[in-house]
């Protein structure tokens, strides 16, 4: 049996697993924290974040609450949770079930260091994702805990007062105007103490559904101050590589070529501002229309196969679509001087030494790389200046940010990565892990 249903079977609603990596130790809570009929409709409206209504609360604690789960059958649920957060050194995941609405949040919290004591309701920061009800309970925990984790560094990398956190909702889509869903979600956001915006699975418009009616954690949705952070995630990665080439080929752009994988979003502003530079552009996309675009929006451009594309001779390849697309066989591959571009999660790695080495094969081959999170990064700016000024949020705000972090900040990395002779990677996630893991 896997966890949520072991909540709903006994009749609860919550289920709180907290870890203390620094001793290794982990502690439980399952309880009944509203009941079946509680209108969530009226959250934020009759009833605030600590006054659901609840005729019949209950909690168990620690050992009562472990044994609970095992006489469920779903002790090897928990193990596999607790395996996971030992391995990432999660500090917390909170599970709200709604059986009746057919809705399971799950808050998965990696760090909140960073946010201590911000001076905000919200301490932590990431998106939210919808998960169909039918995705095994195990893989949408991984997916959750592995993005909690990213946007620890995320945060940290771009400076910003948050720990990092992931909302995963299973469910079925639901309506614009299904309050009691929306209601739901909303209790689920703020009992977190956390802000989020909208990640797959989750459209948009529920974002600006959830922020008209419930709550204002929740940011970057059509309707927001800020529009789409496809121009600054752009602008930031452009800022990156101005430094990175100084260092990959000791000069400007000019004339250079660069292979832009996927032309969508991000890699649609990127490939202009890298045409403006006076690069020329080698780019794939499995969208015929957005070529289409792309043709008319930047003109000269070269369009080569999605498969040929990883391994096109250029200066600059620049991943702009899915994650994962360089694996040891992938790099031995490369025909470039660095790879800089705004996917997430570039390199197929599980995990951090993995993206250690693979960044270190990068390295034995001469091209030079960093992670994405260095400076794909105008997203979460975005996102915090929206939750910090909210109607008023300027896009102009975030500049010197910006700057800061993706230009003054490569060029810090890679004078390091020069003088020290370590992979940019290894040195970024040196420096954040001293931030994240305080008296590791
Ligand atoms: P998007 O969906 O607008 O664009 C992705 C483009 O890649 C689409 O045009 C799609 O057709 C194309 N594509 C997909 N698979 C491909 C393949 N195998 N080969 C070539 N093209 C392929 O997405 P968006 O927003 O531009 O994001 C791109 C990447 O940047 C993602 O990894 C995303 O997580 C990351 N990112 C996006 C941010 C944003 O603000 N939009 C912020 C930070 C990161």
């Amino acid at each position: 049996m896997d966890l949520r249903s072991a909540v709903a079977e006994s009749d609860l609603t919550t289920l709180r697993v907290h870890y203390d990596w620094r001793n290794d130790r982990f502690g439980l809570a399952l309880s009944r924290e509203w009941d079946g009929d509680t209108d969530f409709a009226r959250y934020a409206r009759v009833f605030a974040v600590d006054q659901v209504p609840c005729r019949q609360p209950r909690a168990l604690g620690g050992e009562q609450a472990r044994e609970l789960i095992d006489q469920r059958g779903a002790a090897a649920a928990l193990s596999q949770l607790e395996s996971l957060m030992r391995a990432g050194r999660h500090e917390m995941i909170v599970l709200n079930v709604h059986r009746d609405l057919g809705i399971c949040t799950c808050n998965n919290v990696h760090s909140s260091v960073l946010g201590l004591n911000n001076g905000h309701h919200a301490i932590r920061a990431g998106g939210i994702r919808r998960h169909a009800p039918t995705e095994p309970e195990h893989e949408v925990l991984v997916d959750g805990l592995n993005l909690g984790r990213a946007m620890s560094f995320k945060n940290a990398g771009a400076r910003i007062p948050f720990g990092g956190c992931k909302m995963t909702v299973r469910c079925e889509p639901f309506a614009l105007d299904d309050e009691a869903r929306l209601g739901f979600v909303a209790y689920g956001i703020d009992s977190g103490c956390f802000f989020t915006g909208p990640d797959m699975g989750f459209s948009p418009e529920l974002a600006d559904a959830l922020r008209a009616r419930f709550t204002q954690n929740i940011v970057g949705g059509p309707g927001g101050a800020m529009g789409p952070t496809g121009t600054p995630t752009a602008r930031g990665t452009f800022l990156a590589i101005q430094e990175a080439a100084l260092v990959a080929w000791g000069g400007g752009l000019e004339g250079r070529t660069a292979a832009v994988q996927g032309l969508g979003a991000v890699g649609l502003p990127l490939a202009k501002l890298l045409a403006e530079a006076g690069m020329k552009i080698v780019a794939a996309d499995t969208d015929e229309a957005r070529l289409h675009a792309a043709k008319l929006g930047i003109g000269a451009i070269r369009v080569v196969a999605p498969e040929a594309i990883l391994q096109h001779e250029c200066d600059l390849l620049a991943p702009c679509a899915i994650g994962g697309v360089l694996d040891a066989a992938a790099i031995d591959q490369l025909r470039c001087r660095m790879v800089y571009g705004s996917a997430n999660n570039q390199l197929a790695a599980v995990s951090q030494d993995d993206e250690i080495e693979l960044a270190a094969r990068l390295d034995g081959r001469g091209i030079l790389y960093q992670p994405d999170w260095t400076h794909n990064t105008a997203g979460v700016m975005a996102g915090w200046e929206e939750y910090l000024h909210q109607g008023d949020a300027r896009l102009e705000r975030i500049e010197p940010h910006l700057v800061r972090v993706c230009e003054e900040g490569t060029r810090d990395l890679l004078a390091e990565h020069r003088r020290t002779g370590k992979t940019p990677t290894a040195l970024a996630y040196a420096q954040v892990e001293r931030v994240i893991y305080p008296e590791a």
